[in-house]
């Protein structure tokens, strides 16, 4: 949790300017707010990190990837592309619209490989909902000629990758729109938060709207404000934005300091040549929130995750056995469990999530061992931890 790690002076600055006016509301109320917009500088701050043209700050990164895919015309029965692997908001927000899930392979990037995606496709595919996990990203290169040649529409989460690049763009701007999230688990947290991107006007202006009952947000009276369209409240606090802003100054430092720490790890671990690691499809680009181990094959992983609890180690996640990450315990969604029905439950849809055939995936996210990475650990530390996933790796080898 690198971004909760650097708690200080800074954020509590930015939450006294916005206790001192007491407007904690983003918008309006211009004589009382004595010029503090915290909102919109923490969407500057991002702009400047991502280098994208537009960004909104909203609530969480449910309610971004939501808007991302709203703005970007996913409705109704419209197939959407996603990975086994991710946060279930993601598949959440696709079924929240309508849509429908279909799940395709993902490869050792732990993101949607092209060959997963295309043989995904069907005559009614819309968009690909593309996932940046763990701190790192998709292979662009393969998968943009995919996207072009079947004139989909690419949205990305990149609720895991926020300072994360493929070849000099940041993940989130590859596609008509992007999100990320800023909760209390991520490289830079609002508490809870999250910010939409884009580089295009139309669709940014539409996210304005979506994410605020429809508002325009033009002139000062917010009551005499038209509603260009149908929206929902996803707005973020002042509060929260003012933690956002600060957090997000530091993600510069953070993300070196990772790298360094990152680097001395994968040095340390690779005299076990059993211990492999995920792909980066861009190694300068990567975050490096996380160590993404991948070992020979998921028995020899799940014996290694054994030994690190036997042993004490924490600090890592298996996301093969994660209630959240991976399908496979994900119950409520191979039955359709829900308060009211979705349109999915009318519509139907083109897998039986509970007979899914992911093999590649199953491989991949078995074989995977994930630690978060902190930027204030010691070289002490860094060398402890890894004789300790040494020690547990070595141990799995001498039984099987
Ligand atoms: C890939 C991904 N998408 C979306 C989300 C949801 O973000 P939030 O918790 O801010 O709603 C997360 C959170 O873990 C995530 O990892």
């Amino acid at each position: 949790m690198p971004g909760t790690e650097l708690f200080g002076i800074e954020e509590k600055k930015e939450i006294a300017d916005v206790l001192e006016t007491g407007i904690l509301f983003r918008y309006n109320h211009e004589s009382l707010r004595n010029d503090i917009w915290k909102a919109k500088e923490f969407e500057n701050e991002v702009k400047k990190i991502t280098g994208a043209r537009y960004a909104l700050a909203v609530c969480n990164g449910s309610a971004a990837i939501m808007a991302a895919l709203a703005t970007s015309g996913i409705g109704p029965g419209d197939e959407v592309i996603v990975p086994p692997f991710t946060c279930v908001a993601t598949i959440e927000a696709v079924l929240m619209l309508g849509a429908i899930p279909v799940f395709a392979e993902i490869d050792d990037t732990l993101c949607l490989s092209a060959s997963g995606i295309e043989k995904a496709l069907t005559p009614k595919t819309k968009a690909v909902c593309l996932v940046h996990m763990c701190g790192g990203m998709a292979d662009m290169d393969s998968i943009m000629p995919v996207i072009k040649k079947h004139n989909l529409i690419l949205v990305e989460d990149a609720g895991q990758a926020f300072g994360a690049s493929y070849k000099g763009t940041s993940t989130g701007l590859f596609g008509k729109a992007g999100s990320y999230s800023f909760d209390f688990f991520k490289i830079a947290t609002a508490g809870e938060g999250g910010v939409f991107v884009t580089n295009d006007e139309k669709t940014y202006l539409l996210a304005d709207n979506f994410c605020d009952h429809g508002h325009d947000h033009i002139g000062t009276n917010r009551g005499m404000e038209n509603h260009p369209i149908i929206g929902f409240n996803f707005r973020i606090s002042e509060l929260h934005a003012a933690v956002g802003l600060a957090q997000t100054r530091k993600v510069p430092y953070i993300r070196q300091k990772n790298r360094e720490n990152k680097k001395k790890l994968i040095e340390l671990l690779s005299v076990n040549k059993n211990i492999g690691f995920a792909r980066l499809a861009d190694p300068n680009g990567d975050s490096a929130t996380f160590l993404n181990i991948l070992m020979p094959e998921p028995l020899y992983a799940q014996q290694t995750v054994e030994n690190l609890n036997k042993n004490g180690v924490t600090g890592f996640n298996y996301w093969y056995t994660n209630m959240y990450h991976f399908i496979n315990q994900w119950d409520h969604i191979k039955e359709m469990r829900t308060a009211s029905k979705l349109p999915i439950q009318v519509l139907g849809s083109v897998q039986d999530y509970s007979k899914l055939d992911l093999p590649e995936s199953q491989i991949v996210i078995g074989r995977l061992i994930s630690f978060g990475i902190r930027c204030t650990w010691t070289d002490e530390q860094i060398e402890q931890l890894a004789k300790n996933i040494l020690k547990c790796a070595e141990a799995v080898k001498a039984n099987v």
